[in-house]
């Protein structure tokens, strides 16, 4: 469901020789396709078209966070859905480390006092010597680790696995019931979530109100899971120092929506994951997976989609 490069399709079909390729360049075309396909490669019009699909066995997103399919509101059935783990990991976890240092050392207020020419001398904290807790502890979340670590931030993580151990690059990380306790000495809480039942709202009032005052957040993982609500309340009354946020809510946000406007807070447009032009970086493994599927081998990252990622 995406027009591939010569070079990509003569990859895919020498993968899987035998398999008859079509490109939907539309949605009809897509609906008329999918009825006799046994898989998709990529989004687009995927799930309009699901429901004329008769022997679909496997979808391949071409998104990491599967959160829109799994929601929305059409039956997988028993579709085996993968998805692109590990492709985007060095983009989003850079992304997380350009807010989080915008975020301490206010560019975000430079930016804002170069626009209106003014030019204040501002007090600016150093990450260096502060505590971090990454929320979420897949390729993203340990890529954002690593880099706060080189930095001199002390960091800890969080996982949905029970069991609270030193990782294999020596990071404590913490269950889910026990990653709270790491909160009342967190400067800095990183959100790295997939969006699923558990973690929607997941960071809350009661939650924020258990990070010391003056501590900040940066979420590239998924708006839904941040109360805005809460953090806008927290934001305001001075408890909490700064937000970075490149996922939000409902994107593309309303233009009156407060945390636009809210100087404490520093927003990107989804840009964690930025607009690529072909060829995608997920190519290789779309190559790979459909070799694979053809040989009948264990595909690559499947989403557990009870869980939800
Ligand atoms: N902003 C962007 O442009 C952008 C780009 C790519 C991805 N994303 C988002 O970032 C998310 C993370 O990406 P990833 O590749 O690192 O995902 P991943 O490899 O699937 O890792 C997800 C992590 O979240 C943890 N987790 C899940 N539910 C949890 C819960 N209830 N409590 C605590 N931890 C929980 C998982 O725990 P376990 O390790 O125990 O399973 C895992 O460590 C994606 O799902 C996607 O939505 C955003």
């Amino acid at each position: 469901m995406y027009p591939p490069s010569a070079g990509h399709r003569a990859a895919l079909e020498a993968a899987a020789p035998g398999v008859a390729l079509r490109v939907a360049g539309d949605a009809a075309e897509a609906g008329r396709w999918i009825e006799d396909a046994d898989l998709v490669l990529g989004n687009r019009y995927f799930l309009q078209s699901l429901p004329r699909a008769r022997r679909l066995r496997w979808m391949q997103s071409n998104s990491v966070g599967v959160d829109r399919i799994l929601d929305g509101g059409v039956d997988l059935g028993d579709l085996v859905l993968t998805c692109t783990r590990g492709v985007y990991d060095d983009e989003v976890a850079e992304h997380a480390l350009a807010l989080a240092l915008g975020l301490v050392r206010g560019l975000h207020l430079g930016r804002d006092a170069q626009r209106e020419r003014r030019w204040p001398r501002l007090s600016l904290p150093t990450l260096a010597g502060r505590r971090a807790l990454v929320l979420g502890w897949g390729g993203v979340g340990r890529g954002i680790a690593r880099r706060l670590a080189a930095l001199g931030v002390t960091v800890e993580g969080a996982r949905r696995r029970e069991g609270t151990e030193r990782d294999e690059e020596g990071f404590r990380v913490w269950g889910r019931s026990t990653w709270r306790r790491a909160l009342p000495q967190t400067d800095l809480l990183f959100l790295a979530l997939p969006l699923t039942a558990e973690t929607r709202h997941l960071v809350g009032r009661k939650l924020l109100a258990t990070l010391p005052p003056g501590a900040r957040v940066v979420n590239v993982g998924r708006g839904g899971t941040l109360d805005e609500g809460a953090l806008l309340a927290a934001l305001r009354s001075g408890r909490l120092a700064g937000a970075a946020l490149d996922v939000l809510e409902q994107e593309p946000p309303a233009p009156e929506d407060p945390l636009l406007g809210d100087p404490r807070c520093l927003v990107t447009p989804h840009a964690a994951r930025s607009l690529e032009s072909p060829p995608f970086r997920w190519e290789p493994l779309f190559v790979e997976n459909l070799r694979r599927f053809a040989r009948g081998e264990p595909l690559l990252h499947v989403v557990d989609r009870k869980a939800g990622y």
